[in-house]
């Protein structure tokens, strides 16, 4: 059975159905719980992942959950058939104006489930809401020169390599020059 916005993963690795779901109100733990126990794992990609609350995750679910109501960003939660909480997918930085139909993704798979085909599932669930749904025409990626996990990723899913963009980022005051990558409904 797969209802709604999921899919197979036909992995060597694992057969697996996974979905996923705009976050809900009370899903602050879910997330608490996933980013801090993949902590090591994340870390140094995800800085938020650095001392992440229950506070804070009341906060972020609450205006995730304003923002895809808003339309400026979609954030949706990876789930497994017996409803574990795999990780994250969203588009941010929506732009939709007459010129632009784009968003930015970013996305982190807890540590248990990781290499199993997860990411490049969410991934292909997330950019046919993007360019199906919501009609965007491109989907940028950035991602640290370093992350060789994210990029073998991205180039898995037919991310083009753009160049690299100077001072994108500041983690704790400490420039970053990131990779671009993107994709488009031919790609
Ligand atoms: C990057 C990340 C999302 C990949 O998730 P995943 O579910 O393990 O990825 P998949 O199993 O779908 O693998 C997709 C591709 O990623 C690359 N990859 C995944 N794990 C890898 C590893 N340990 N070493 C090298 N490449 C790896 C491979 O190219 C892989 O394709 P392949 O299996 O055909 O070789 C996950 O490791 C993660 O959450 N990392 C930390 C957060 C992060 O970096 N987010 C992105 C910020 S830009």
């Amino acid at each position: 059975m797969c209802p709604g916005r999921c899919i197979v993963i036909l992995d060597w690795r694992s057969k697996i159905v996974i979905k996923i779901e705009p976050y809900t109100f009370g899903d602050e733990k879910l997330r608490y719980d996933g980013l801090n126990s993949s902590k090591d794992h994340l870390l140094p990609w995800i800085p938020y992942a650095e001392n992440y609350t229950m506070e804070k995750s009341k906060i972020w679910i609450e205006n995730a959950i304003k923002a895809f109501s808003a339309g400026t960003e979609y954030a949706f939660k990876i789930l497994n058939e017996q409803e574990n909480f795999l990780g994250e997918v969203r588009l941010i930085n929506v732009t939709i104006n007459p010129y632009e139909r784009q968003a930015n993704i970013a996305l982190w798979i807890q540590k248990d489930f990781a290499g199993q085909g997860v990411a490049s599932a969410a991934l292909k669930l997330a950019t046919d809401f993007a360019f199906n749904d919501l009609k965007l025409q491109r989907l940028q990626f950035m991602v640290l020169p370093d992350n060789e996990r994210s990029i073998g990723l991205i180039r898995k899913v037919g991310g083009q390599y753009e160049g690299q963009l100077r001072n994108q980022w500041s983690f704790d005051g400490v420039m970053k020059h990131p990779l671009l990558f993107s994709l488009t409904p031919a790609s």
